[in-house]
């Protein structure tokens, strides 16, 4: 019975030409020797050995076209490619799928990594504008200060609140001045050869010791040189006039005045930025009001 399976498969459409070429040689070629037959089997009815090669063949593709879908796809487009001659192609819907599934990931990735790239780049700049206005803003700031409060400002003081003319010098603790109105003549010394103010006004006065840095106190009580009402300093007893004259002590010069502007109205404003060294001269700083 498998005798005659085998004989019918070389005889049947696949290995037909291929089982005629074994009965019939091409010329020139010498003849495929014959299979030996099977004990009991006439020798006429046993293919060739190339016969019996396209037959299995033959049996193998049977096999695979039966095979479950469950192949892998690779396995099977080699499969369908590997008994081609060289040089043959063949075009699958699934190559083609793949093709542009693979096109489509390609094109994904660039999209991804270009953002990427592009948020780095563009975070790198934000950051970089950043800290440039960041130092700009400071350095800005740092050169032309507003809004300053305390000492180091602008101090205003009402008119009313300005002492009259000859009298004691008034504290403004806050802007550690000393605000004197002086008479005409008023803020020198006689005795230490110190020319009072020729025509009197406004001085304002910076609290710190020239020597060491003590606050200075008015000390409208303090008799020295045969006059009463001196600046005398408590830790190394420089002394100076009411205008801020230096006559006595360790202290280098005369107490340094703040730059001071009359207004309209009589009030003055006292600028305690601005500081002028003191000098002998001191008296003669006075704003007329
Ligand atoms: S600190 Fe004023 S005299 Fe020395």
């Amino acid at each position: 019975m498998a005798d005659e399976v085998d004989k019918a498969e070389v005889q049947s459409p696949v290995s037909e030409g291929t089982a005629a070429e074994a009965v019939e040689p091409a010329a020139g070629v010498e003849a495929a020797p014959a299979a030996e037959a099977p004990r009991g089997q006439p020798a006429g009815l046993v293919p060739p050995a190339e016969a019996q090669t396209t037959v299995a063949r033959a049996r193998e593709e049977r096999a695979d076209a039966a095979a479950p879908a469950t192949a892998a796809p690779e396995a099977s487009v080699a499969w369908r490619t590997d008994h081609l001659p060289k040089g043959s192609s063949v075009v699958t819907a699934y190559g083609d799928q793949r093709a542009a599934l693979k096109a489509e990931l390609q094109a994904r990735e660039k999209r991804v990594e270009f953002t990427r790239r592009q948020l780095v780049r563009t975070g790198f700049f934000a950051g970089g504008l950043v800290a440039l206005t960041g130092a700009v803003a400071y350095l800005l700031n740092y050169f032309n200060p507003r809004d300053v409060t305390g000492f180091g400002a602008m101090f205003g003081v009402p008119a009313n609140q300005v002492p009259p003319a000859g009298s004691n010098p008034v504290h403004l603790i806050e802007a550690k001045t000393w605000l004197v109105n002086l008479k005409p003549g008023d803020g020198g010394s006689p005795a230490f050869a110190v020319p009072g103010s020729k025509t009197g006004g406004a001085l304002a006065i910076y609290q710190r010791c020239v020597h060491l840095g003590c606050t200075v106190p008015w000390r409208s009580d303090f008799a020295f040189g045969g006059e009463v009402g001196w600046f005398r300093c408590p830790c190394h007893g420089s002394t100076y006039t009411k205008g801020g004259a230096r006559v006595f002590g360790p202290a280098p010069r005369s107490l340094d005045t703040f730059d001071l502007t009359v207004k309209p109205d009589k009030s003055l404003l006292i600028d305690t930025g601005k500081i002028t060294l003191g000098g002998l001269d001191d008296p003669q700083r006075a704003k007329l009001l």
